[in-house]
């Protein structure tokens, strides 16, 4: 299989694990991203099973819609069941660096809400430690620069994400060079900046379950 079949393969196995845990009333949590794409085309095949879900993005909301999916607002559902998203990287405790695809945020919001966070990756993400990706950090604009000098003192190499405004009206700096040992102290030490909205790394709450594609093969990992 290539990366985009293990990608597939990890979004139909996301949808089986998941089924089971729905009724009717329930709310799906949904991700951003290729791998989530996928996870959402192949969700709409059990649309009568849930109730609706919440979107990470504009565009994952968008996708639902188009397949008949109701779309709620984070402020107007009691709980999340499962949350379902990608990955940039993941260690072997299941840490994750997320926000490629510049929804970090709202993505760490869902995660946070989510009684379950099912992550969906293929093998090219499985890292023994985080950082060969570059760390995303979503910042408010008049303070990248601040944030910047900041995310230098920490030992990273941040570089500005041109062109790209999030969900959120936030701007992303990409932080090259880090090799994360501690990835829950890192999170923390960057949520303390003034000016970061949010940053990637997803430690503190880390993923519940992994679907990983890898070998031809769906590992699940806990
Ligand atoms: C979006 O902001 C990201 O967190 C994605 O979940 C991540 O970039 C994985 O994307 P792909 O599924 O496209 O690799």
């Amino acid at each position: 299989m290539n990366q985009d079949q293990l990608k597939q393969a990890v979004a139909r196995a996301a949808v089986d694990y998941i089924k089971p845990k729905l009724d009717t009333r329930s709310i799906v949590g949904v991700g951003t991203g290729s791998t989530a794409n996928y996870f959402i085309d192949y969700l709409a095949d059990i649309k009568g099973h849930f109730d609706g879900a919440v979107a990470s993005s504009e565009a994952s909301a968008e996708r639902l819609k188009a397949h008949g999916i109701p779309v709620y607002d984070l402020n107007a559902v009691d709980e999340v069941v499962v949350y379902v998203d990608g990955a940039d990287e993941t260690d072997p405790r299941l840490n994750l660096i997320k926000g490629g695809g510049a929804a970090l945020t709202r993505e760490k919001i869902v995660a946070a809400v989510a009684q379950e966070f099912v992550c969906i990756a293929d093998g090219s993400k499985w890292v023994e430690t985080l950082g060969q990706f570059p760390l995303p950090v979503e910042v408010i604009p008049m303070a990248r620069a601040h944030v910047a000098r900041q995310l230098v003192k920490l030992g990273g190499d941040p570089v500005h994400r041109a062109g790209v405004i999030t969900d959120n009206g936030g701007e992303i700096l990409d932080v090259h060079g880090l090799h994360i040992t501690e990835p829950a102290a890192m999170e923390a030490a960057i949520n303390q900046i003034v000016g970061v909205i949010a940053n990637g790394l997803f430690a503190n709450r880390p993923a519940d379950v992994l679907l990983l594609g890898r070998d031809g093969e769906v590992e699940t990992l806990h």
